[in-house]
This record gives structure tokens, C-alpha cells and sequence, in this order.
């Protein structure tokens, strides 16, 4: 047993003190997990753009100072009482999205969503309504019930998943968002059949995890759509056969039209990865009359909303959404990962970056170049 159980550690975190500002690296004290908690000692953490989103202060629901981050992974130092999930030493991917196989949602079969530890986890605090951290004499708030840019962190047993230590947890805490996210979209929530047309917009690690699904599930057609044409490259890596990027179709023609004379009719299954309205627009009306479906995954600015003419959808189309792919973690992470072990869900191929800790402010600047997919960094 570690000599740290039941005591408060001082480790180093980065500290989002206000909106905007770089994040603060120094010593925070992380208490003790309480009943149902679990600290985890973090090894590695993504960095995602709901982070980035978050820290702008364009999150209505963002508050500070709290530690953001929720793509990591690392062991289990202790647990709290009640605890039966994990043990300590146990190696763990945190998730944003819990299951706790009890609630109305987990016993519903038809979501990934969890209701039990949400109302907390949007305030930025434990299930019993207090924080885990404090830093200069301040109780700092939790983001999305991860936290992972702090050496150490404390989760709600319902919201973290062990996996085996064979896969290095610079991979498996990118199953913690991005991989998952656009994996799943593709194999779980759409259910791409063999041979069918999809479009992807955005080939951006979500884009690409979903190319990747299509591919596994025999997508016939998988088109790309991308403002870079760097991610032309990419998308082919990872399966796609086409590649279009909207600035170079002819002028007088909708990106919807195009895609709809090119594929016969229109896709069998859409999906924005950009976050952008009226991608999402163009996706929707790329599906094909009758049965196409559109799956939204970007998460667009606070106060953005979506339109199309009704009848898009009175004539057969499908609008519908995910997060994390309609995965559920602790029941469908540890597959994901023999997947991997398998070789059958690329993950090494995601990371272009890698940072320490100490410049984890630089992980959040290559995120904003065209030519970063995933920055994984080292915590310890
Ligand atoms: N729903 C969820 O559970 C969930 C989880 C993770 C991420 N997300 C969201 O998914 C989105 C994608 O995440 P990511 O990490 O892949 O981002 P990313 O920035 O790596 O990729 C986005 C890609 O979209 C392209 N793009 C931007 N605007 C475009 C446009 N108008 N037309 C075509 N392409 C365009 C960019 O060039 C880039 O390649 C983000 O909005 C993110 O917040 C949602
Ligand atoms: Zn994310
Ligand atoms: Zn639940």
C-alpha cells in the first residue's frame, strides 16, 4: 500500500485561474477520494478542443479557476469506501462521459448518457457537492469530472474504466475523447453498413477515428471533406477513397449539391467534425433522400443554432447527434482496447505531438496548427 493513502498530496497542476490566460503550472493539494471516488495518479493526458473552447471563456458553463482536461489515463493510487470497480495499481482511462449501469439512462439500451454524477460534474464539483483540490489556499473547481492536467486527480468510481497495463497510457488516454468519439459515431451510434457511402467533414482526429470505423465496418465510399488539403493525406491513411475540399468546387455549385451529383443521390451517412452550423447544414443535405442520416459531433459555439428546410427531413433524412461516439466507457472501453492490442484500432497514428508537463500551455498552440491531430502530454 502507497504511504500517501488517506492523505492529501501536493503534486503539480495546470491551473486555469480565468478565462484566456495561459494555464498556471504550480503545486495544488489533492485531498483524499471519498466514498465512491477513486485518485488516480495521472501518466498522460490529451489535449482536445473542449479545452481550448472552455479556457476561451466561450463556454457558458466553463468556471474558474478549475484544472481542465479529460483525455487521460493513469494508475490508481487509492480508493474511497465502496469502491469495488478498481483497486489500487490498477491501470485506468477517466471518462467524461460515466456509467453507473443503474440510472434510467444506463438501463435505457438507447444512450451512452449517464444521469448520475452530470448535475455535479456541469457545477465543476464532486458528487457530494465539494472539490478535491485546493491551490493557494483556494478550493479549485473539477472540469467534466476528469481534471487530468494535474499529477493527480479524483473521480467518481462511475467515471473511470481499468483497462490492461498492455497498452501504454500515452495511447490509452486518447480513447478517453477523440478516438473514441468518431470510432464509435461510425460502429456504434450509426452503424455503417458494408458498402454504403459516408461523408466526413472535418478531418480532424474526430474525422479520421470515423473514417477508420467506416473502413472496419466496409464503408464503400468514405469522402473526406476538409478546408486543408494537408488532411487530404491523412484521410487516405486512414481509409478514406475521396477527397473534396469545399474551396476548390465550383463556385455556383452548394458543397450539398456536389456531394450529392458525386455519390448518386447523396451519402447514406454524414458526419460534422468542424463544430460549424452551417457544416452541419451542408451535412445534413448531403444525406440521401429517403434514409440518409447525419450525425452531428462538433460542438458549435455557445448560441449557434441549425437550420434546413423541413422537408429535408418529411422526405427521409435523418438529423440526429453523439457524444463519445454512443460509447459507453466502462462497458465498451476495455473492447476498444483488445481492438488495439489486436492492431484493428490505429491509435499511435493519431499523435504528431508530444510535450511535458511543464510546457503544457504549448500543447494548446500546436492544437490551433493545421497540421496537429493529437498532442499526448507526459505528466509525470
Ligand atoms: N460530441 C463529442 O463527444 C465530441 C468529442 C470530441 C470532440 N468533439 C468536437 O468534434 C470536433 C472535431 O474535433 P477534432 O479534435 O477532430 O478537431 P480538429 O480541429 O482536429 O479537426 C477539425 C477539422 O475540421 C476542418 N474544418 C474546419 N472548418 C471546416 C469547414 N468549414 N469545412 C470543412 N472542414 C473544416 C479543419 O481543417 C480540421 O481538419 C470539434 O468541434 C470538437 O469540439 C465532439
Ligand atoms: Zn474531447
Ligand atoms: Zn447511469
Amino acid at each position: 500500500m502507497s504511504d500517501t493513502v488517506g492523505k492529501t498530496i501536493t503534486c503539480k497542476a495546470a491551473i486555469a485561474w480565468a478565462p484566456n490566460e495561459p494555464l498556471s503550472i504550480e503545486d495544488v493539494q489533492v485531498l483524499p477520494p471519498r466514498a465512491h471516488e477513486v485518485r488516480i495518479k495521472v501518466l498522460h493526458t490529451g489535449v482536445c478542443h473542449t479545452d481550448q473552447y472552455t479556457l476561451s471563456g466561450k463556454d457558458p458553463e466553463g468556471a474558474f479557476p478549475s484544472i481542465l482536461g479529460h483525455e487521460g489515463a493513469g494508475i490508481v493510487e487509492s480508493i474511497g469506501d465502496g469502491v469495488t470497480s478498481v483497486k489500487p495499481g490498477d491501470y485506468v482511462i477517466a471518462l467524461y462521459t460515466a456509467e453507473c449501469k443503474e440510472c434510467k439512462f444506463c438501463r435505457s439500451g438507447k444512450t451512452n448518457l449517464c444521469g448520475k454524477v452530470r448535475e455535479t460534474q456541469g457545477k465543476g464539483v464532486m458528487p457530494d457537492g465539494t472539490s478535491r483540490f485546493r491551490a493557494r489556499g483556494k478550493d479549485i473547481l473539477h472540469f467534466m469530472g476528469t481534471s487530468t492536467f494535474s499529477q493527480y486527480t479524483v473521480l467518481a468510481d462511475v467515471s473511470c474504466v481499468a483497462v490492461t497495463d498492455r497498452i501504454g497510457t500515452d495511447k490509452s488516454c486518447l480513447l478517453g475523447c477523440g478516438i473514441t468519439t468518431g470510432y464509435g459515431a461510425a460502429v456504434v451510434s450509426a452503424k455503417v453498413e458494408e458498402g454504403s457511402t459516408i461523408a466526413v467533414f472535418g478531418a480532424g482526429c474526430v474525422g479520421l477515428s470515423i473514417i477508420m470505423g467506416a473502413k472496419k465496418n466496409k464503408a464503400g465510399r468514405i469522402i473526406a471533406v476538409d478546408l486543408n488539403d494537408n488532411k487530404e493525406g491523412w484521410a487516405r491513411k486512414f481509409g478514406a477513397t475521396d477527397f473534396v475540399n469545399p474551396l476548390k468546387i465550383p463556385r455556383n455549385v452548394l458543397l450539398q449539391e456536389y456531394l450529392v451529383n458525386m455519390t448518386d443521390g447523396g451519402c447514406d451517412y454524414t458526419f460534422d467534425c468542424t463544430g460549424n452550423v452551417s457544416v452541419m447544414r451542408a451535412a445534413l443535405e448531403a444525406c440521401h433522400k429517403g434514409w440518409g442520416e447525419s450525425i452531428v459531433i462538433g460542438v458549435a459555439a455557445a448560441g449557434q443554432e441549425i437550420t434546413t428546410r423541413p422537408f429535408q427531413l418529411v422526405t427521409g433524412r435523418v438529423w440526429r447527434g453523439c457524444a463519445f461516439g454512443g460509447v459507453k466507457g466502462r462497458t465498451q472501453l476495455p473492447g476498444l482496447v483488445d481492438d488495439y492490442l489486436r492492431g484493428e484500432l490505429k491509435v499511435d497514428e493519431f499523435i504528431t505531438h508530444r510535450v511535458s508537463m511543464d510546457r503544457l500551455n504549448e500543447a494548446f498552440d500546436v492544437m490551433k496548427q493545421g497540421d496537429c491531430i493529437r498532442c499526448v502530454v507526459d505528466m509525470s
